[in-house]
């Protein structure tokens, strides 16, 4: 994110953010619950619109994935997102487009219809604090308990950098 944008939106009414991973039913729809927990507890929800998608449509329509959902509860965010693919509309509608990792990122750049949407395209490692074991939110769809675990983790140290670059 440029200086410029932060400052923009250090001082917006309403800042837009739209969390986007592969499939949108792991890494981006915890994104958004985690999110919206955190801007609940700093008294913040009016001030901020969350949503998550994915570049892929395999999973369109879906809760997120049963693994996530149980992870995510166990640390008391219930996730109710369901599954959508990103549009082009929502490169217009957003402020900040988060992707999870590069795979992410050079999808979204490839989707973004012009130069004004690749500005918007940040990565949750952005916000990641200093000393973070990874400099991605790995997918932990292929893996065990502890690849959800992580996502969790870093998902949740992630948010709360996010929210304060932005407070
Ligand atoms: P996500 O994980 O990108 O964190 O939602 C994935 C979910 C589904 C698939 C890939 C990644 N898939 O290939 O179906």
């Amino acid at each position: 994110m440029t200086t410029r944008m932060t400052e923009r939106l250090r001082g917006a009414d309403k800042i837009r953010v739209l969390f986007v991973c592969l499939g949108n039913i792991c890494r981006s729809p915890a994104a958004e619950g985690i999110m919206r927990a955190a801007v609940a507890k700093a008294g913040q929800s009016h001030r901020w619109v969350i949503d998550s998608a994915g570049t892929g449509d395999w999973h369109v329509g879906e809760l997120p994935d049963e693994r996530m959902r149980a992870h995510a509860r166990r640390r008391g965010y219930d996730l109710t997102h369901r599954c959508r693919q990103i549009t082009r509309r929502d490169f217009a509608d957003f402020d900040l487009i988060v992707g999870m990792d590069d795979n992410n990122r050079r999808n979204l750049m490839r989707l973004a219809p012009d130069d004004a949407s690749r500005d918007k395209i940040v990565m949750m490692a952005d916000f990641f604090s200093p000393g973070a074991p990874v400099d991605n939110v790995p997918d932990p769809y292929y893996g065990g308990p502890e690849g959800f675990e992580l996502a969790i983790d870093l998902l949740e140290d992630a948010t709360a950098g996010l929210i304060a670059a932005l407070t």
